[in-house]
């Protein structure tokens, strides 16, 4: 059985429908500190810094793996310091220690380009380097790659890891996070109304369509274990823009979309993040290679966001 924390979030629901398609709804388990909707008729609540209650879960549906998307991102962790070290660091200490108690043979770990800070070349962040964070949220991903590799080498625990750049998708919504904005333009943009961007024209972030990410977590975590030689996190990169270019992109499919520029302190936190990152490792070693780029990953949003608008209506 496989179990996915988080999985109301916006990875989260995603993931769990494609590995249920993948591995069969009776082999799924997802959970998340709130009630959801899912496939089939698995789903458990988990408050995932109570150790005990993922135990239980674990041992009572035989959990061979875990995927930890259960955190709180960087805007709103902000605001939230104490908290946010707290839900992301004990939740993912939770989780190794499943793997160091030999009860789950395979974890997967989230990190982020939060990672970085002003230390490394922003414009083309190396796979190890400075890791010198300005959120707490960085704080707690580059504490977590710590972890991950320590509970790898001490306890032999598989735990895999990738950076993601900012994710793009049109099925589910992203909460309390910096690059939020490249998904709520195209919700704007197909429901007709003008974009007020919190991040300034030219701040370029690396971004994922949501399609190649869900991606990139299988093929990690189906490539052969001797082949996964980093188990801090490995970078990950797709494309990179700014919000004068996403809109140019969107504009080009729909002429009458209007933007407004009113950066706020989100655009602080994207200008400490990287342009684009080097993710050569994760193509040597478990053979990455992103398909979609701004230009067909703006054409699939509109056409499935304006698809389930019709469906509303
Ligand atoms: N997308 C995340 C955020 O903006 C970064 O991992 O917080």
């Amino acid at each position: 059985m496989i179990l996915i924390t988080g999985a109301g979030g916006q990875i989260g629901g995603v993931l769990t429908k494609a590995l249920q398609q993948r591995y069969g709804l009776s082999h799924v388990l997802p959970t998340d500190i709130h009630a959801g909707t899912f496939d089939g008729n698995l789903f458990e609540l988990l408050d995932i810094t109570d150790v005990e209650r993922l135990r239980k879960l674990v041992v009572k549906y035989s959990v061979t793996e875990i995927y930890h998307l259960a955190a709180v991102l960087s805007a709103r962790g902000e605001s939230h310091p104490i908290p946010t070290w707290d839900i992301n660091m004990k939740g993912l200490l939770n989780v190794l220690e499943m793997g160091r108690e030999g009860l789950v043979e395979k974890i997967f770990f989230p990190s982020s380009i939060a990672v970085f800070g002003d230390e490394v070349p922003l414009d083309f962040a190396p796979q190890f380097g400075a890791l010198i964070p300005k959120t707490v949220y960085g704080i707690s991903k580059v504490a977590g790659e710590s972890w991950c590799n320590y509970y790898h080498l001490k306890y032999g625990v598989d735990v895999r890891s990738v950076r993601f750049p900012g994710i793009i998708g049109y099925e589910t919504l992203p909460g309390g996070g910096t690059t939020d904005y490249a998904v709520e333009i195209y919700h704007a943009a197909v429901k007709g109304e003008r974009f007020v961007c919190y991040i300034a024209p030219d701040v370029k972030m690396p971004m994922i369509y949501m399609k190649d990410a869900i991606r990139a977590v299988i093929e990690l975590m189906e490539a052969p274990k001797e082949r996964v030689q980093v188990r801090t996190s490995y970078n990950l990169a797709s494309m990179s823009f700014a919000p004068a270019e996403i809109y140019a992109a969107i504009k080009k499919e729909m002429p009458g979309f209007e933007i407004a520029y009113e950066p706020d302190f989100r655009d602080e936190i994207a200008r400490s993040w990287p342009d684009q990152l080097d993710d050569e490792r994760a193509r040597t070693d478990w053979m990455w290679l992103p398909e979609f780029d701004l230009e067909s990953m703006t054409k699939d949003m509109i056409l499935h966001l304006l698809e389930q608008n019709a469906e509303i209506r």
